[in-house]
C-alpha cells in the first residue's frame, strides 16, 4: 500500500537528474502522473498550462536540437559542452516540459495563471515521487532560451515553467536543510 499522503509530503526529496536511470514510468503510470498534474487549482478554468512529453528516441533527437541551439546562442561552446547538451534529455527515461500559457485578455490575473503552472509542476513532482520514482524539477538554461522555445513550438504567451526529469533514483538523496517554521511563519496579531 502506498504511504499516506501526509507522510509523502513530509519526507519527499528531489533526486538530481544526474542520479536518475531506467526504468521510468510505464504508460499507465505516465497517464496517472499527467492526470494529477492537470488537477490543480485554476482560477476561472483557464487551463493555463500544457505538457510536452519526451521519452525514448525523442530525448536524443531533442538533444541534437539543444546542441545546435547552444552552438548558436552561447559564446564559443566547447566540444564537451555540446556533447553535454546532446545528452541533456538522456539523463532520465522521462522528461516532461511543463509549459505555462497565459490567456490574455483574461478574467484571471496573469500572476494567478503562472502560479497554477507552478502548482501543476509540483503536483507532477509529488505524483511521480509517490509512485516511487526519483524526480527533479529544473529549468537550467533551456527554459530561458528563445531557440529552445521555438524548437518546442511555444506561442508568444507561453514559456517553460520547468523540465521535470523522472526515473529511478540511483542513490537515496541526503536530507536537505529546511527553514525552521518560526522563520517563515508568523501569527497575525492585528
Ligand atoms: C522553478 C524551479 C526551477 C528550478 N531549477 C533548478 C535548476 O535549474 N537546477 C537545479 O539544480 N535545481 C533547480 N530547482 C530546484 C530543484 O527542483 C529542487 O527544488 C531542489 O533540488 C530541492 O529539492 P527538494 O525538492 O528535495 O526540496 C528548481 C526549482 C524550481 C521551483
Amino acid at each position: 500500500m502506498s504511504q499516506p499522503v501526509i507522510q509523502h509530503l513530509l519526507t519527499r526529496r528531489s533526486v538530481s537528474a544526474n542520479a536518475l536511470s531506467e526504468p521510468g514510468p510505464d504508460s499507465a503510470q505516465l497517464d496517472q502522473i499527467l492526470t494529477a498534474a492537470a488537477r490543480v487549482p485554476d482560477h476561472k478554468k483557464l487551463v493555463p498550462w500544457r505538457f510536452i512529453v519526451f521519452r525514448g528516441g525523442a530525448r536524443e533527437a531533442f538533444g541534437r536540437e539543444l546542441a545546435e541551439i547552444c552552438r548558436k546562442e552561447q559564446p564559443e561552446p566547447s566540444a564537451f559542452r555540446l556533447e553535454t547538451e546532446s545528452k541533456r534529455f538522456m539523463r532520465a527515461p522521462l522528461v516532461i516540459a511543463v509549459i505555462s500559457r497565459v490567456a490574455k485578455p483574461s478574467p484571471a490575473p496573469e500572476w494567478e495563471q503562472v502560479l497554477s503552472a507552478g502548482a501543476a509542476c509540483q503536483n507532477l513532482v509529488v505524483a511521480a515521487s509517490a509512485l516511487g520514482y526519483g524526480v527533479n524539477w529544473v529549468t537550467e538554461w533551456c527554459a530561458y532560451s528563445e531557440g529552445v522555445n521555438r524548437a518546442l513550438g511555444l506561442a508568444e504567451n507561453e514559456r517553460v515553467a520547468g523540465f521535470i526529469y523522472v526515473g529511478t533514483a540511483k542513490e537515496r538523496p541526503e536530507e536537505r536543510p529546511r527553514p525552521a517554521l518560526d522563520e517563515v511563519v508568523s501569527v497575525w496579531q492585528g
